[in-house]
């Protein structure tokens, strides 16, 4: 065993999102999320992602009417929201140092609009930090992971309409009053850059309610509308909590050119550009220039408020996050080559990796060059908030699961932090998704499992609910009581 690259205040984790986990979907006083309404498809090819995205206002109408938590994968989750402790009791066993969780906006104000927050909401939370550092693990919170209220999706167009920015930080400045002393370190807005892919999940738009020629003015529009709410939440956070940290949070689509032809590589150059605009506006304060040209080219008009340039200016995010699952290859020329698509994204198949029964090209060389480059080109401290491998895994009869793939994916991409790391990346931490298995956010399957805790819950929600230690569990706990030295 090697010396650890890994500084000594490392976060070592697990992330989660609440509506992929805690159930309790109406309990409690929780309001109806956009998450309440994805349904498992049993009959669909797992690989087709635009099939099982696509959501129209019919669709919703009929989620708003049924109880079913059954063809709502989300709404039965794993019941992280009644198991949390002994939950919390297996990743303190592993040596988590961090957690991320997210707090549902549905469960602090149901529909988005009350004065009042829900008491039994604010105080569950506190419970859970609570028990949290109880444990020795410090809360990551994501303030907006794919739980927007379904009330404001329906009377206020989702993001689109700015008076839902005042909403969002009525939620920030009650959870950061109320969680002070709990929580330090906080993220804003799940993979921020999903707009487009899934605008639904995203920022609450269904795309039969708008003109078609209107439809990507209106997504421009709504993300600039959140990102003017991350500048605000982070300058709120800074009043509330003193030495509190903001973190932005994209998924790292990195994109290589098929090959060194120059117009491959400047379409990758391009595609790359266009997934840091994101983080750009948030950690730089500003629009990238490429954007405003795109607007002017395309005649896309958004709408800014006076003092909103000003604002994003002055209160960028503390750190950068990011997802990171798999990479992807673009081409001037796509014409008879094979594709493949992942986690929402598609491009050509690269012949020097191997794809997941998802269609996830599993990259670790990527993650080290993600974090190179997102520190080059900031400066600021990055942390890998996701990162996983979605499997199906088996229960032997002795009552184990030997999930070796899985200990490989994370030896490969923790071995791929320590060489960033190496360069000198400054990484505040690493929380590997789905650290128990939950219910998957593209497909609403729980076969798709990310977990070192198994959890006994089939894809439409039967099963006893039991948690079991799987092989890289012991494996992930070596690794963190060495501080990343031990990886065999
Ligand atoms: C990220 C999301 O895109 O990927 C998570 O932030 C999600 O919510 C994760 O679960 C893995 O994707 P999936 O679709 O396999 O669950």
């Amino acid at each position: 065993m090697g010396k650890s690259v890994f500084p000594e205040n490392f976060l070592w984790g697990g992330a989660t999102s609440a509506n992929q986990c805690e159930g309790a979907w109406d309990e409690d006083g929780k309001g109806m999320s956009v998450a309440d309404c994805s349904t498992y498809k049993k009959h669909v090819n797992v690989a087709d992602y635009k099939g099982q995205h696509s959501i129209t206002s019919q669709d919703i109408e009929e989620a708003m009417e049924s109880k079913d938590v059954h063809k709502y994968g989300k709404r039965h989750g794993i019941d992280f929201y009644h198991r949390y402790k002994e939950d919390l009791d297996l990743f303190q066993e592993m040596g988590f140092k961090t957690l991320r969780v997210s707090i549902p906006w549905t469960r602090i104000y149901p529909t988005g609009m009350e004065t009042e927050p829900n008491e039994a909401g604010l105080r569950h939370y506190e419970e859970l930090f609570t028990e949290m550092k109880k444990r020795g693990i410090e809360p990551l919170v994501t303030l907006h992971h794919y739980e927007m209220p379904l009330y404001l999706c329906n009377h206020y167009d989702g993001w689109y309409r700015r008076e839902v920015i005042s909403l969002f930080l009525k939620f920030c400045q009650t959870v950061f009053k109320r969680y002070k002393g709990l929580v330090t370190y906080w993220l804003t807005f799940n993979e921020i850059d999903s707009v487009f892919r899934h605008p639904f999940t995203t920022i609450g738009l269904v795309e039969d309610r708008y003109p078609a020629d209107k439809w990507e003015e209106i997504i421009y529009q709504s993300v600039h509308n959140q990102f003017v709410a991350s500048a605000m939440a982070t300058k709120l956070l800074h009043e509330i909590i003193p030495g509190a940290q903001m973190g932005c949070m994209i998924t790292r689509t990195l994109t290589y050119p098929e090959n060194c032809h120059p117009k491959n590589m400047l379409q990758a150059l391009k595609e790359n550009r266009k997934n840091y605009f994101y983080s750009d506006v948030q950690v730089r304060g500003e629009y990238p220039k490429h954007i405003k040209c795109e607007w002017e080219r395309k005649g896309i008009h958004v709408e800014f408020g006076p003092e909103d340039e000003k604002m994003l200016k002055a209160y960028p995010v503390d750190f950068v996050s990011f997802s990171y699952y798999m990479s992807r290859v673009t081409s001037f020329d796509t014409a008879n080559k094979e594709m493949v698509s992942g986690n929402l994204t598609s491009g050509i198949k690269n012949p020097y990796l191997e794809t997941t029964e998802w269609n996830w090209q599993v990259d670790p060389t990527g993650l080290c060059i993600s974090l190179i480059e997102l520190y080059d080109r900031y400066q600021k401290p990055v942390f890998v908030v996701e990162n996983g491998l979605g499997s199906r895994d088996r229960v032997e009869e002795d009552g184990s699961i030997q999930d070796d793939y899985r200990i490989q994916y994370f030896r490969e991409h923790i071995q791929a932090i320590a060489d960033a790391i190496a360069e000198g990346v400054d990484v505040m931490g690493y929380t590997p998704w789905g650290c128990i298995d939950m219910v998957s956010m593209s497909t609403c399957q729980m076969s798709k499992r990310y977990g070192f805790i198994y959890v006994d819950v089939d894809d439409e929600g039967n099963g006893s609910y039991e948690r079991k230690r799987k092989k890289s569990f012991y494996w992930y706990k070596k690794v963190i009581a060495s501080n990343g030295a031990d990886l065999d």
